[in-house]
């Protein structure tokens, strides 16, 4: 398979080791709109739709899941307009993929506790998860008040549950990871943050176990297919021993 675009006629080889699963931390949306001295959420539309972008192209690539963290526990303590802004995109976005994932074969999934987002938002996430039971393509996890810390109690939480209302204790790494909102995702194999900051914020605790790590200064709203081809070509390149040697 061909890495690089077309459009970017930068290489033309083979990779081979291309990941199944990206995840990707969108930052950098408010400092790129401020260095156009534009309000926040015109950053958050430009990395709205960039998100748009970058999944079709992963898509076009052959990655199979693309996870995004759009949303975590901690970002309801933004300005309440901001909060606003955010979940609008999320309604607007959906509202477009309703329309469209059907015939560019997307499946979306949603990962994190949506049962407190806005009824409109949850009426949307539905209807997306039943267009999605029918199409077995690329798939995008969009995370959704989420939180690692948060996704593992809630597991531990509802697997005790289980267990008191008589399932087997048999707890191993496998089967406690059902419990998670990732049940049946495979993990990902590169996790990606944009906009400089090199922390992990919760996301995928459980998950980027093994995870490589990307970090680029480049903000989230200019994460273009180049800068993603940069990505892959860096994660194509490392050794990944899983704690063994090679
Ligand atoms: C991080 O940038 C961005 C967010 C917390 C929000 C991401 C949400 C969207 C792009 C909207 C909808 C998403 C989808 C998937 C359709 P930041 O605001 O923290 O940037 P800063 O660190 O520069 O202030």
């Amino acid at each position: 398979m061909k890495l690089f675009s077309k459009k970017h006629q930068r290489a033309t080889r083979q990779v081979e080791n291309l990941p199944r699963h990206v995840a990707i931390i969108l930052d950098g949306n408010g400092r790129w709109a401020k260095r156009r001295a534009l309000p926040r959420s015109a950053g958050h539309k430009a990395g709205a739709e960039n998100f748009r972008n970058i999944a079709t192209y992963c898509k076009e690539l052959g990655i199979e899941y693309l996870t995004v963290y759009a949303f975590s526990t901690e970002n309801w303590k933004r300005p309440k307009d901001e909060v606003s802004t955010i979940m609008q995109l999320l309604e607007k976005y959906l509202h477009e993929s309703i329309e469209t994932m059907a015939r560019e074969n997307i499946r979306l999934r949603f990962l994190g506790d949506t049962s407190v987002l806005s009824p409109e938002l949850r009426a949307l996430i539905e209807k997306t998860n039943a267009i999605s039971e029918g199409i077995d393509g690329f798939q995008a996890n969009i995370c959704l008040n989420y939180g690692g810390r948060d996704e593992i109690v809630r597991a531990a939480r509802a697997y005790a549950e289980d267990v008191q209302n008589g399932a087997e204790n048999t707890l191993t790494e496998e089967t406690f990871s059902r419990y998670l909102y990732s049940d049946g995702i495979p993990d990902p194999e590169l996790m990606i943050r944009t906009s400089g900051e090199q922390r992990l914020s919760n996301f995928l605790l459980w998950q980027c176990a093994y995870a490589e790590f990307y970090f680029t200064d480049v903000l989230w709203p200019d994460f273009d297919r180049k800068e993603s081809d940069r990505a892959l070509e860096v994660y194509s390149r490392r050794d990944r021993r899983f704690g063994g040697v090679k």
